[in-house]
């Protein structure tokens, strides 16, 4: 039997670097081509067989989230769960509010303003197969300051440094994470950083420690939709062309 396994998606936050677009709206209700952001990692999910999703989100907006997706019927979904994060305080406290729903099962989480040309289907199926711990998944990218960044060493990884001012490599951890039922228990854990959010590069980190963290290379692009208006702008562009539209 297939074993259980839930997605959550991260879609709170301000939004800061998009402003003024996201003065008035949640990041992950902008466009991108014709469907707002939130709809590509959900189907991202969907295509990937995972049917039980919840959506995290947060700030002024987040009725609009229930207006938009509703019981999920337009993704071929019966049910949406949500959460509402109350402040800013980071990606894995937000993956923290997940937890009674996740449960005993296995987590996929998604940023919801990360959009990957192949989807996660193959990366799912690798993490299903697995004995245990967690997954993530590298691109090579050309600022890797921007971002989480891995050191590797043949099939291991060796850590993984948030934003560093000396990357280690151009390696980028991209906003898709697996992990087993016992990630809760790893962000009980965790200390504030020092822009007082709980990281998931600690909650990596810490599955890196105790060797329980495999990775992939990526094929395909990968677009980390809400890093700057460049990159909305880029994704936009990106999706349209891969739809056929002359742009
Ligand atoms: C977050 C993570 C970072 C990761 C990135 C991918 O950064 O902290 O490790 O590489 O997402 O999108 P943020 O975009 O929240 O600054």
């Amino acid at each position: 039997m297939m074993s259980k396994i839930k997605g959550v998606v991260l879609a709170g936050g301000l939004g800061t670097r998009l402003r003024p677009l996201t003065s008035i709206t949640n990041k992950h209700l902008l466009p991108v081509y014709n469907k707002p952001m939130i709809y590509y990692p959900l189907e991202m999910l969907v295509e990937a067989g995972i049917t039980d999703i919840m959506i995290v989100t947060g700030g002024t907006s987040a009725g609009d989230f229930l207006r938009l997706i509703g019981n999920g019927e337009e993704f071929g979904l019966s049910r949406i769960n949500y959460a509402y994060q109350k402040r800013e305080g980071g990606i894995a406290e937000a993956l923290g509010l997940a937890r009674e729903f996740v449960d005993d099962d296995r987590v996929v989480v998604i940023l919801g303003d990360n959009i990957l040309q192949n989807g996660i289907k193959k990366g799912v199926e690798a993490f299903l197969k697995q004995q245990g711990g967690g997954r993530i998944f590298l691109k090579r990218v050309d600022n890797p300051q921007e971002y989480g960044i891995a050191e590797v060493e043949g099939d291991k990884i060796k850590r993984i440094v948030e934003k560093p001012r000396n990357p280690p490599s151009d390696l980028a951890v991209i906003g898709i994470y697996m992990y087993p039922p016992d990630v809760f228990e790893v962000i009980g854990t965790l200390e504030p950083s020092a822009r007082g959010e709980l990281e998931i590069t600690d909650v990596n980190n810490a599955y890196i420690q105790r060797g329980a963290m495999e990775y992939e290379i990526i094929d395909g692009w990968w677009l980390d939709v809400g890093e700057s208006h460049e990159a909305l702008l880029r994704a936009n562009l990106t999706v349209a062309r891969q739809e056929g539209v002359e742009v």
